[in-house]
């Protein structure tokens, strides 16, 4: 069974344009919180409602941005490809659903997601947490964000890697390549690499090609050159 002949990474960088803050742009997100504060095990040890907090205002914050239009055109590709595409997001926001894309694996979690730490239970979620609100299933009161905090591994790696394996083409769009494992992806994809970003990322000199320019712009442009 062969893999997806084209495997899309993004990251926030996609989203940026859609008025979703970047962790390390200047005025990013993690500027105005410690990474280390509010994205690890140990934080949400120490000061479970800091944590939330965090994550209820990204999460309550979704229902005020739209997808922009490289979320429309990743849509449009797989309308296009079907299985031939998969699109890996690091991004825990949903624009790339709400653009129409099906086939997107979250490799950071996602805030539409809620993981009971009684019950292991994950449940479909659009509310705040910070009110510790029972589990649907055990009715425990300990449901946290589905998100892969920073010493956490990343969803579904044997399925990054067997499509990586195999693919063609391997684009990367709207990540700085400085979290790993997704920075390494452009190292492991078998087929020819193409970075999409608004400047050159930490990994841009391992890309067969980059190009540099806002998503909304550089993304449509991409895929109708690979569709027409
Ligand atoms: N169009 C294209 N690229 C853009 C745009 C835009 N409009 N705006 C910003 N960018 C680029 C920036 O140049 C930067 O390289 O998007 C990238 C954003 O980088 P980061 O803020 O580091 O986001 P990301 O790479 O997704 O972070 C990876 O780190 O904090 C963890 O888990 C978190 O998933 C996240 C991971």
């Amino acid at each position: 069974m062969s893999g997806p002949r084209v495997v899309v990474l993004t990251g926030a960088g996609i989203s940026a344009e859609s008025g979703l803050s970047t962790f390390r742009d200047s005025g990013g997100l993690w500027e105005g919180h410690d990474p280390m504060q509010v994205a690890t095990p140990e934080a949400y040890e120490d000061d479970p409602a800091l944590v939330q907090r965090f994550y209820d205002e990204r999460r309550a914050a979704l229902a005020h941005v739209e997808p922009n239009a490289a979320h429309h055109a990743l849509a449009r590709l797989e309308r296009e490809l079907g299985d031939d595409l998969l699109v890996v997001t690091q991004n825990v926001d949903d624009l790339h659903e709400r653009a129409g894309s099906r086939r997107v694996h979250h490799l950071h979690g996602s805030l539409h997601s809620a993981w009971c730490t009684a019950c292991d239970v994950r449940h479909p979620w659009t509310d705040a947490l910070g009110d510790r609100p029972p589990c649907p299933a055990c009715a425990e009161p300990e449901l946290r964000p589905d998100i892969v905090w920073f010493g956490e591994i990343p969803y579904g790696m044997d399925l990054v890697e067997d499509a990586l394996d195999t693919c063609e083409l391997f684009v990367s769009i709207g990540t700085s390549g400085v979290v790993y494992p997704a920075a390494a992806f452009v190292l492991w994809a078998r087929g020819t690499t193409l970075e999409l970003n608004l400047e050159p990322s930490a990994g841009a000199t391992e890309f067969a090609e980059s190009r540099h320019g806002p998503a909304s712009v550089l993304v449509p442009a991409w895929v109708e050159e690979l569709l027409g």
